[in-house]
């Protein structure tokens, strides 16, 4: 290896890197160097493949390099734009600009450890007020306590990234976490305290999540923590799945903590120092050690955009098993229950997005291949009504109709037309769905929270 060619490699360089693909298959993508470090005598890159979700961003040896077709960022080269042009840029793959989900925020490191009250930083997309932190409800013991990382106060549009051209927050900074049986390997930063950023495992308490630097402070939490399950109410329950409703500002540990393991696996563009405007609602299986966290959906208490979910996740290793389906069902039963139509946030991430696509296909297929003919005439139906038999929005609903294809101008109406293999590959996928909501098992009664002073 040519010194020259070690030393040529900086931040900002591109050069195809290897990887293996889904299929374990080699291949040869280009990436951008993000970072350099060394490790007992080696160097290591922190590469960004650029057509890729910045999930895959991974630390790498030279020998994965192939530096003969390295592109050097020129000394002139400008800031970059947002999508990364520009021969010194950020991370930019035009994935990565849907992959952003709203709704994060800072760690306040007092609520964890019980020490001085700093307030929570954000990078906040619309006004809050700047409040200053009431005490918790539910102080947690000050041992093992460490500071979360303070990062500066941002301010923008809800589509500002800033925080992402923050050299801390580009890269991910926990190697792995520990929540129960589950060993996670996080996707995206997530401001945990700078000194637990070295560690090669983070523990966390998988009833309250809190964190700790090592298993032995997590075996001694475990014996005097007597959660089994989230707090907060218990608002569904059938076979082994419930969903509890956690208000963000009577759980503000809790929700904080949460926020903090979920940003590890969304790609956030705002912080948000306060929980207090939100509720989070918690998946769980249950088996005889209690209540284990599956994934969860953030929502405003008030949302004048309509939106019924902020955040969503299922914690990767319950993903691709069709709870994020059951989660999204969930958030609309909610509306139905509210007597509302409501849309998530935009804009979603790429797996939000194809989520969401194939719950709100299924479900309006659902309706219009059950719809009954009247005097042997075509069924008719119109969105309005589509809309508030399944509280998805009225633009969702079209958006869908014309994702499928299904939409004809004919005669001066619109006709939809149900072709044999739609409805094949509808009756498909409806046998996988096993898991469903069951309306009766829900005990949900909306609050009018524009009718309360405080929330
Ligand atoms: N590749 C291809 N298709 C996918 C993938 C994937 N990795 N993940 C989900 N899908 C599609 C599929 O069509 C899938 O149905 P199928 O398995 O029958 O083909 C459908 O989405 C739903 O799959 P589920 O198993 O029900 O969903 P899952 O439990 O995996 O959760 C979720 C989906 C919540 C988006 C999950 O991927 C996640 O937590 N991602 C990280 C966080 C995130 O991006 N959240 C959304 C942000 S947008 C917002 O918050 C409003
Ligand atoms: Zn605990």
């Amino acid at each position: 290896m040519a010194e020259q060619m070690l030393s040529d490699i900086t931040e900002g360089c591109r050069l195809p890197v290897l990887r293996r693909n889904q299929q374990n298959e080699e291949e040869w993508p280009l990436a951008e160097i993000l970072g350099i470090k060394e490790q007992n005598g080696r160097k290591q890159y922190y590469v960004h493949y650029v057509d890729f979700n910045k999930r895959l961003d991974e630390w790498v040896m030279y020998e994965r390099l192939n530096v003969r077709r390295m592109q050097i960022p020129r000394k002139d080269a400008k800031t970059p734009t947002k999508n990364g042009s520009g021969s010194c840029s950020r991370p930019g793959s035009p994935d990565r600009e849907m992959v952003v989900c709203p709704r994060p925020f800072l760690h306040n490191p007092s609520s964890q450890n019980g020490g001085s009250r700093r307030p929570l930083v954000s990078t906040v997309g619309r006004k809050r007020k700047a409040l200053s932190m009431p005490m918790d409800e539910d102080s947690q013991d000050s041992s093992d306590s460490v500071p979360a990382v303070p990062l500066p106060r941002q301010t923008g549009s809800l589509v500002c990234d800033k925080s992402h051209d923050d050299i801390v927050t580009r890269m991910k900074n926990i190697e792995c976490i520990e929540l129960g049986r589950h060993r996670l390997k996080p996707w995206y930063f997530s401001p945990y305290p700078q000194e637990l950023t070295s560690l090669p495992v983070l523990y966390l308490c998988e009833f309250c999540l809190k964190y700790f630097k090592s298993l032995k402070c997590l075996q001694r939490h475990m014996h005097k923590c007597s959660l089994r399950h989230p707090p907060g109410n218990e608002i569904y329950r059938k076979n082994h799945i419930s969903f509890f409703e956690i208000d963000g500002r009577k759980n503000k540990n809790y929700s904080q903590n949460l926020c903090l393991l979920a940003k590890c696996f969304l790609d956030h563009k705002t912080l948000y120092y306060d929980t207090d405007p939100f509720l989070f609602y918690i998946m769980t299986t249950y088996d005889c050690k209690g209540f284990h966290i599956v994934g969860y959906f953030s929502k405003e208490k008030e949302s004048t955009e309509d939106y019924n979910v902020a955040c969503i996740l299922t914690l990767p290793p319950y993903q691709r098993k069709g709870y994020g389906t059951l989660l999204i069902e969930f958030s609309y039963e909610l509306s139905k229950v509210e007597i509302k139509t409501g849309t998530p946030e935009k804009p979603l991430s790429d797996l939000g997005l194809l989520s969401y696509r194939s719950y709100w296909s299924q479900t309006i297929l659902e309706i219009l291949i059950d719809l009954k003919s009247e005097n042997g005439d075509r069924p008719q139906v119109t969105i309005n009504e589509i809309s508030e038999m399944t509280s998805i929005k009225k633009e969702d609903v079209i958006s869908t109709l014309q994702h499928l294809s299904l939409i004809n101008y004919y005669k001066g109406q619109y006709i939809l037309n149900l072709s044999q293999e739609i409805i094949e590959g509808h009756q498909k996928a409806m046998a996988k769905r096993e898991l469903r909501i069951d309306s009766k098992c829900l005990h949900f009664s909306p609050k009018d929270w524009s009718k309360r002073g405080k929330w």
